[in-house]
C-alpha cells in the first residue's frame, strides 16, 4: 500500500481528484495519510476534513526563519512516514534537505507542458497568460519528480490541451485542470503505487508489465 502525503496551497482541485480517484478505483493500492498546507484558509484543507484526513497547517509565517521551517516541515511530513509527497498546487519551496531524503518520491503538477513555461515565477494563472501570451495552439500539464531545481526533475505524463481562439487565463486554465490535471496526477500515483514508473539515467520510464 502507497502511503501518500499530498501538500496543497490553495482551493484543491487536484487534491480532490486523487481522493475521488481512491474512492472510485482508479488509484489503486494507495491510502492519503494526510493533507499538508502553508495556507491556513486553503479550501483543500476542508476537502481533507470531509474525506476523515488529518489536514494540517504550517507555514513558514509561523517561524522565525526559513530554516527552522524547512526543519518542521520536514519532521511533519516524516511523521507520516510517506512512500510519497505529492505536490497539488503547493506554493512553498521543497528545501533540500527533503528531496535528497524523498529522491524520487517527491512528484507535481505543473500546469503546462515542461519545458515551456515553467520554472521560477510561472506559477498558477501566470503559466497560462504566458501561454496565451506566446500563442501557442497546444498547452497542457506534466507530472514530474521533483529534484532541486524548479520544474526540472524526470517527467512521468503528459497530456496536450487545445488552445481555443476566445481563451481568457481563467477559461485556459480551467480546461487544462479538467482536460489533463485531474487526469494525470491521479494516474501517476496510480502507476507509482503499482511499481511501474522506474527513474533511469535521469528519466522517468513507465514499465507497464
Ligand atoms: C493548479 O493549476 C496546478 O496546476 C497548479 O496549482 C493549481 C492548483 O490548483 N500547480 P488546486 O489547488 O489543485 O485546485
Amino acid at each position: 500500500m502507497l502511503r501518500i502525503v499530498v501538500c496543497v496551497s490553495g482551493g484543491g482541485t487536484n487534491l480532490q481528484a486523487i481522493l475521488d480517484a481512491v474512492d472510485c478505483g482508479n488509484i489503486t493500492n494507495t491510502e492519503v495519510a494526510a493533507v499538508i498546507s502553508n495556507n491556513p484558509n486553503a479550501y483543500a484543507l476542508e476537502r481533507a476534513k470531509n474525506h476523515d484526513i488529518a489536514g494540517i497547517c504550517i507555514s513558514p509565517k509561523q517561524f522565525e526563519d526559513r530554516e527552522s521551517f524547512n526543519r518542521a516541515f520536514l519532521e511533519k511530513v516524516n511523521s507520516y512516514q510517506p512512500d510519497l509527497v505529492v505536490l497539488a498546487g503547493f506554493l512553498v519551496v521543497i528545501p533540500e534537505l527533503m528531496i535528497q531524503e524523498y529522491r524520487n518520491r517527491i512528484i507535481n503538477i505543473h500546469p503546462s507542458l515542461i519545458p515551456s513555461f515553467c520554472g521560477t515565477g510561472y506559477y498558477g494563472l501566470k503559466v497560462h497568460e504566458a501561454a496565451l501570451a506566446r500563442g501557442v495552439k497546444i498547452t497542457g500539464a506534466t507530472v514530474h519528480f521533483v529534484d532541486e531545481g524548479t520544474d526540472t526533475g524526470p517527467i512521468i505524463l503528459q497530456q496536450p490541451v487545445k488552445v481555443e481562439m476566445d481563451d481568457t487565463p481563467e477559461v485556459l486554465q480551467r480546461r487544462v485542470m479538467e482536460q489533463a490535471e485531474w487526469k494525470i496526477l491521479p494516474q501517476a500515483i496510480d502507476l507509482i503505487a503499482n511499481g511501474k514508473v522506474k527513474v533511469m539515467n535521469g528519466k522517468a520510464v513507465i514499465v507497464d508489465f
